[in-house]
């Protein structure tokens, strides 16, 4: 799903981030080594997102598997050998074993684009997934639409998904077993769109993706090799706020636009 953005919302979210300055009609990529050895300044305010060089969505040449010092365990057992991301969402369908799908009205599978370099993975569907079949389209999916705009990103080339596939009951958080079941399915849409940036997107997340107990608040900033036995090599992720909280705390929208400049930096590094 694709939504039409209005500029002021991309420029509250700068507001609400701290970035209160604005010093040009041209954008500045302050992530250029060209552009860094200027004096520092304020990040510009635009009303349209940033210049951000366009996202090929053809994929690099992958990069030889480099064993990491502190890899995040590939979750074990896994099952599925679905060979498409429709055949995962028929799989997924088809599927009983989660017990979050007898109380939830529609399967919320993902949305974007299957071939994007970078995937969101949210906690689990509210009402208004629930009722449209589709992650991300309440309130914290707005905010989201407004935080990946704000580094030039939108729902055509990002893929967004879920560390469970169905409602839980009143919106309560998914239990470690609800996420478990669902694991084996996250890891293999991972593996079918082969990113090459993963962001959690809150604790549970990250909890889930990460088999850690480690807060956001710890692992934003820092950069995790995700590996699961069906990559070829180990994916760069990292956690950052989930957009709900941020809706409850706004003070932390500054902490969350630094996570979304590393970000951009990240997917730049591999142009
Ligand atoms: N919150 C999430 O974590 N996921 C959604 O899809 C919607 C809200």
């Amino acid at each position: 799903m694709n939504r039409h953005l209005e500029s002021r919302d991309i420029l509250a979210f700068y507001l609400e981030s701290g970035v209160d300055e604005t010093i040009g009609e041209e954008p500045i990529n302050r992530l250029d080594t060209k552009t860094l050895a200027r004096p520092a300044a304020a990040v510009p305010v635009h009303a349209e997102p940033p210049a951000l060089s366009p996202f090929p969505l053809s994929r690099p040449e992958p990069l030889p598997a480099a064993p990491s010092a502190h890899p995040i365990p590939a979750v074990p057992g896994r099952v599925l050998e679905v060979s498409s991301i429709e055949a995962l969402g028929q799989a997924l369908a088809a599927f009983d074993g989660c017990p979050l799908k007898k109380t939830a009205t529609n399967l919320v599978f993902y949305d974007g684009n299957p071939k994007a370099r970078i995937m969101f993975i949210g906690e689990a569907p509210g009402a208004e997934e629930d009722r449209h079949g589709n992650p991300f389209v309440g309130p914290s999916g707005k905010l989201l639409d407004q935080m990946l705009a704000s580094i030039g990103l939108d729902r055509t080339n990002v893929l967004i998904s879920n560390t469970v596939f169905w409602r839980p009951p009143g919106n309560r958080p998914p239990t470690t077993s609800e996420a478990a079941v669902c694991l084996p399915f996250v890891e293999r849409l991972i593996e079918l769109v082969d990113p090459l940036v993963i962001v959690a997107l809150g604790g549970a997340a990250a909890k889930s993706l990460f088999a850690t107990t480690e807060s956001v608040g710890r692992l934003r900033g820092r950069w995790l090799p995700f590996s699961t036995a069906g990559l070829p090599r180990p994916i760069d992720a990292t956690a950052t706020f989930h957009p709900a909280y941020l809706l409850r705390s706004p003070a932390q929208k500054r902490g969350a636009w630094q996570d979304l400049l590393a970000i951009r930096k990240k997917l730049e590094s591999f142009q």
